[in-house]
């Protein structure tokens, strides 16, 4: 699987090149589905062409949290083989992050229909602000214990603030088509129980939706680290599967 990862992307960078060669490659070329759209090369620069990547962290904040050992573990390792990227952390759980609301909603209708007033500009920028960081990132990882077979809502919020048509997808003939292409996209998620075999399978609304929403907006390039069955597995166990788990992706990311 990892690969046909490096594969594809030496693909990409192949026909990236060609295309550069031939004056075809465009910045920015997304076309603005309405006004809200990000779509200036401002948007999409790059700290001096270094790479950067996003962490939009769902995990407890207590230092048992499986999820953030992995992911501090995750990092540690990545930044000790790319001293040069920039990691930058979004702590999901931080109560100065955008409340979404239907305030925002509203605002966002006017917006599409083109009936918005300068206050729903106003209204709607910090959403704008997350998507414009969303899109600097080259990569992204989202860190994510299971909550109700679920995510925890700190993590939906921020997916439904930045999940929005003619901004982070648009609308097509032939179905929804992501904005966020050529990214990759590492998922750290664990469970108290294991839902990758039989009939917990089923019960499992975390990773399929993250894969499936994630994807919706362009990020099909997906890698796992699942730490599964915490409340039954051994402590020590646990914590070398993450650590080598970890050291595998990292190297690979
Ligand atoms: C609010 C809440 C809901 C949970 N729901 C589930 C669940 O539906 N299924 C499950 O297997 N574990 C569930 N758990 C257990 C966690 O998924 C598990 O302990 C996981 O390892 C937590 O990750 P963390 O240590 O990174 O926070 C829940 C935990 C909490 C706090």
């Amino acid at each position: 699987m990892f690969a046909g990862r490096r594969q594809q992307s030496k693909f990409r960078l192949g026909n990236v090149l060609k295309a550069a060669s031939l004056g075809l490659v465009r910045c920015c070329s997304y076309i603005s589905a309405f006004q809200g759209e990000v779509k200036s090369s401002e948007d999409l620069q790059k700290a001096n062409g270094r790479v950067q990547i996003l962490h939009l962290n769902s995990s407890g904040s207590d230092e048992r949290s499986w999820t953030g050992i992995a992911s501090k573990m995750f990092f540690t390792a990545y930044k000790s083989r790319n001293c040069h990227h920039i990691i930058k952390e979004v702590n999901l759980w931080d109560k100065e992050l955008l409340q979404y609301d239907l305030s925002h909603v509203a605002s966002k209708m006017r917006m599409v229909t083109g009936e918005d007033k300068p206050s729903d500009k106003e209204n709607f920028e910090p959403v704008e602000k997350m998507v414009k960081t969303l899109f600097s990132a080259d990569k992204l990882v989202v860190s994510c214990p299971m909550w109700n077979y679920s995510i925890p809502y700190v993590l939906k919020q921020y997916i439904d603030c930045v999940v929005q048509p003619g901004m982070t997808f648009r609308e097509t003939s032939s179905g929804p088509q992501g904005l966020l292409t050529g990214r990759l996209l590492l998922l750290i998620t664990s469970s108290g129980g294991d839902y990758s075999t039989g009939s917990m399978k089923a019960l499992d609304y975390q990773v399929p939706y993250l894969k499936d929403i994630f994807g919706l907006i362009g990020f099909t390039d997906v890698t796992h680290i699942y730490i599964k069955n915490t409340a039954h597995k051994k402590r020590d166990e646990l914590m070398r599967f993450i650590e080598s788990r970890c050291l595998e992706e990292a190297a690979k990311f």
